[in-house]
Order: structure tokens, then sequence, then C-alpha cells
């Protein structure tokens, strides 16, 4: 057993909450409504702790767990952010990345090309360059992939892995669901024969494994450990066509976290060893020495870590029906309830004392009826002015959101220690039009 500290993903709260004396939340041991003050609203608030925590245990995990070498990648698409992946870096993981903007971001912060894996179903070619001339690690996706992997590394060699759809279903919403057959992501196993001929042919092209993901939000163990067994059976066909360095197997990301009371993941320990005891028994089985273990976790390195505070305004009350309290953000700084009817847990951090005795929907601040983050939650009664937090907004919130509404997005804050410091700058509206040209003609 790790006992360092709780699973942050099967947490509701990061994991350095508290309340202070004057009844308000605290995290990282600075008050939030303190910060809502200073920093403005909505606001990413970002515990350091929790972050850390959950990087040392896919490292410490996969180092309990599985006899072979192994590494945790941080999937940088659930939050791509200097300070992020500087931290997650520092906690013994490489970098996942999908463009050159989050290719850019890992590099900048001091990750080197040797612990990134890019990936992406449509690169294009300057990233695949980027890529190669920063020592990256290349997911061939499908065979345009291959064949501008096999145009640009002339010089110097590239260093790729195959991804493959390994045709596992696995209970999660259908947009986050990639490893069935009709997905865009990866080959048809019907095809990675000739796949791997191709790049056995190849001498600028170290094919070093495979790497699938089956899908994201997910509880289950078991699609990932037989995941594992479609993996491992083309290990000795890969090394049998010549593919000599053929020895990494990258099983994705995916596991889920805790959102709301209801939910039940697994903790990112059993998840590990489920994975770690799978592929050893797997190479028993098979005589197949361990390949290099990876796992690929985003969300449920990041999602617990944050919060988001907002400030409430206006409040509605449709006699008989409900009561809407409007937060000063909404789908802008959080897509994921209108885009997969995800659903949160929140608090008011100005009054965590009081019952919670009142039902309300909180809703954003966008001209769209669908624009509302909770439905039906019970609150304690709220005012303007109140401090309204929701929980585990760290995957997929900062990263998708938008300027909808010519919104400016929110600014972010690491904390730790009691002490707060800005990691991304709150956008003012003259940044809004950083990028609009007005042409002389149309000036009036
Ligand atoms: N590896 C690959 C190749 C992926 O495509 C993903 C996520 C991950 C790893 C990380 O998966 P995770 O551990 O975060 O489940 N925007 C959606 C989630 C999209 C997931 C995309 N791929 C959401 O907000 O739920």
């Amino acid at each position: 057993m790790i006992t360092t500290s709780l699973s942050p993903n099967q947490q509701l709260q990061p994991l350095s909450t508290a309340v202070n004396a004057k009844g308000h939340l605290t995290v990282g041991g600075c008050d939030v409504v303190d910060l809502a003050a200073q920093y403005g609203t909505p606001l990413y608030i970002i515990d350091e702790k929790t972050l850390r925590t959950a990087g040392e245990q896919y490292v410490e995990a996969l180092t309990r767990y599985y006899p072979g070498s192994s590494q945790a990648i941080f999937a940088s698409k659930a939050w791509s952010m200097l300070a992020i992946c500087a931290i997650v870096h520092q906690s013994g993981l490489g970098i996942d990345v999908v463009s050159a903007g989050e290719l850019l971001t890992a590099l900048k912060a001091g990750v080197p090309g040797s612990s990134i894996y890019f990936h992406g179903n449509n690169k294009s070619r300057e990233e695949v360059d980027f890529a190669i001339r920063s020592g990256v690690t290349v997911v061939a996706d499908n065979w345009t992939d291959i064949d501008l992997l096999s145009e640009l590394a002339i010089d110097q060699p590239a260093r790729v892995m195959v991804r493959v759809t390994p045709g596992i279903e696995c209970h999660t919403h259908d947009y986050i669901r990639t490893g069935h057959l009709d997905s865009k992501f990866g080959f048809d196993p019907n095809q990675l024969l000739d796949v791997l001929t191709r790049l056995a042919n190849s001498p600028n092209l170290r094919t070093v494994g495979l790497h699938a993901h089956i899908g994201s939000q997910i509880f289950e163990l078991q699609p990932h450990v037989d995941t594992v067994d479609v993996l491992v059976e083309w290990f000795p066909k890969a090394q049998a066509l010549g593919l000599s360095e053929f020895n990494e197997l990258n099983i994705g990301g995916g596991l889920g976290i805790r959102y709301t009371e209801s939910d039940d993941p697994p903790s990112i320990e059993a998840w590990v060893r489920a994975i770690a005891e799978a592929l050893v028994s797997a190479c028993q089985r098979t005589g197949l020495p361990l390949p290099k273990l990876l796992c690929e976790p985003g969300r449920s390195l990041v999602a617990t870590a944050c919060v988001t505070a907002y400030t409430i305004g206006a409040t509605k009350t449709v006699p008989g029906v409900r009561t809407y309290a409007c937060v000063d953000g909404g789908m802008s700084d959080n897509p994921r309830p209108i885009t997969y009817g995800a659903k949160y847990s929140a608090v008011v951090a100005n009054k965590m004392q009081e019952t919670r005795r009142e039902t309300v929907t909180i809703a954003g601040k966008h001209c769209e009826s669908g624009d509302v983050l909770l439905r039906d939650i019970a609150l304690a009664p709220l005012e303007r002015g109140d401090c309204l937090t929701v929980f585990s907004t760290g995957a997929y919130n900062c990263s998708m959101a938008s300027n909808y509404n010519r919104l400016t997005r929110p600014a972010a804050v690491l904390v730790a220690d009691g002490e707060a410091t800005i990691v991304l700058k709150r956008e003012s509206l003259d940044d809004l039009l950083r990028f609009d040209c007005l042409p002389e003609r149309l000036k009036s």
C-alpha cells in the first residue's frame, strides 16, 4: 500500500482543503475568499500538494508493481501550461503533447525532448519536423504520419511508436471513447502487420513500441487489462520483423476521477497495479521479456488539484420550479457540463459553516440556456457577492476555455504553504482585441 496519502482522484476536494476560523474554505493554506478578492474571479486555484501527490503516486506505483522499467507521462491536453508541466516533470513524469503549441509549452517548461511523446491524428508537416528536431518520440497514428516521418527523418532518425485501436469498449461518454474500432485515432489491428513491416524497412525510423488509449473517465479496470493482452501479442511479431528496439508498451490514460459523491473510481495505485500485473502475467504466459511500461494519465493528475472560484451575481426564482444563481463565468471557463453533461460539486467558500439548506441551479453568464454549471445542488443560502467554489476543475477546463461572448479567460494561481503565485495571467479587455484588424475602409 502506498501510505503517503489518499489517492487524489478519489477525493472530491484538493488534499490540502480546510476551513479556517472565519468559516472560509482554504486550499494550500490560502483563504479562497481572499484569493478571489485579490486576483478576481473566475479564478482557477491549483493546489500544488495534490498535483505533486498524484504524479508521485503514478511513479511510485509503477516502481512498486512493475519489475521492468517504466515511465508515467502526463497527457498535457488536460492542462497544458508551463507551471503544470514543470511540476509534473519534477515529480518524475514525461509529457504527452498533441500539437506544436503543447510541445513548445513542455519544452519551455524545461522538459527534454527525450521525455516527450507527440500524439495526434492529423499532425502537420511542420509539427512532425519540430518533433523530430526536438528529439521527441512521435506516435504514428495513420499512414500519413508514417509518410511524413519517412520524408522528414533524413538527417536525424526519428523515434517512433505506433498507435493501435484495440477494439475495446468501455463505459464512458461517446465523445471521450477512443479505443473502439470506429475511431478516428490509431491503426486498425488488421493493418498493423503492414505498418510494422513498412517500419522495419525504414532505417531512419527507430520504432520503439506500441500505444493504445481506450477512453477517458473510466471507472473499470478490466478494459485496460484487456488492452494489455491485445498489445502484448504484437511484441514478438514486431521483433520477428527485425524491429530490434521494439520494447515500449504505452497503455494510454483514462483513469476516472470523483466529481460527485456517487463517483467511485479505483485509486491510482489500484489502476497501475492492475495494468502492471496484467503485463507481468501476459509476459510470463508468452515468454516475452518485460517491455518498458508507459502510461499516460491526464485527468487523474490535474483534475482534483484545481478549484474554480466565482462570484455570485444575479439570482432568479421561478416560483414552484427552481432558483437560479448566476456566476461571473460559465461555459467559457468550464465547457464540460454543456459539452458532456458533466457533473461537479461545489461549496460557498465564505459560508462553510452554514448548512446546505437551499437547492439552487448555478448558471453561467453566457447567452445560452444550456450554460448551467450545476443543476439542483444543495448549498448554503446564496447572496450577491458570495464566493461559489467548484471542485475538481483542473482537467480539460482551462485547456478547453474560450472567449465566447467575449469574456476574458480566468487567471490561475498556484497555492502551497499559505502562498499563492500567479501561473496564468488574467486576460484583459485589450487582450480580446489583440488579433482583430479593422481595415482602413471600415473605420468611421
Ligand atoms: N492519451 C491519449 C492519447 C489521449 O487521447 C488522452 C485523452 C489521454 C492520454 C489522457 O486521458 P485521461 O487520463 O485524461 O482520461 N475533453 C474531454 C476528455 C478528452 C480526452 C482526450 N484524450 C473531457 O473533458 O472529459
